[in-house]
């Protein structure tokens, strides 16, 4: 069985786009490219079609990690292409659980940053759109950290 997982944010430009590049880092670099899917999507429509945000692409980079996302909207009938659904706030969190068609499919949400023991429980990933470069960097240390405990529970939970 193949493990689907989609990363969520607001404009899938940013966060969600710089988590899906750190875990398909992660996971590749575990072997596990068979086992798990990688992707993501915004809840909102404004960038559709438009490749990451270029600070976002530059600052991973610099980590050696590729952005090769298109940007995408989360729609209901998407629920059921994934196990795992992961907000980068709580705002994304209630959007897609207010989008969920069924407790089933609202239960494969969660944040992101909760997968994380040393953040506090409803920790966020803050959005880098409109400040300086030091938010990208940010994004990218916190998703980092998050994905490593991600794929540690993945591959306790599915025995990968
Ligand atoms: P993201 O960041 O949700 O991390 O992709 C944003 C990108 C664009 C906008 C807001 C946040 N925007 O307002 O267009």
């Amino acid at each position: 069985m193949t493990i689907r997982i989609c990363f969520v944010c607001l404009g899938n430009i940013c966060r969600s786009p710089t988590a899906e590049g750190v875990m398909t880092d992660l996971v590749n670099r575990a072997g596990l490219s068979d086992e798990i899917e990688i992707s993501s999507a915004g809840t909102s429509a404004w960038h559709v079609g438009e490749k990451a945000d270029s600070r976002s692409r530059e600052a991973a980079e610099r980590r050696g990690i590729e952005l090769t996302s298109r940007a995408s909207q989360f729609r209901q009938k998407h629920f059921p292409e994934f196990e795992y659904i992961l907000a980068m706030d709580m705002d994304n969190l209630k959007a897609l659980s207010s989008l969920a068609p069924n407790n089933g499919e609202r239960a494969k949400v969660k944040l992101l940053r909760d997968f994380d023991p040393d953040s506090p429980p409803g920790s966020r990933v803050p959005d880098p759109y409109y400040g300086g470069p030091t938010g990208f960097e940010d994004v990218l240390d916190l998703c980092t950290k998050a994905c490593e405990q991600l794929l540690a529970h993945i591959r306790r939970e599915h025995g990968i």
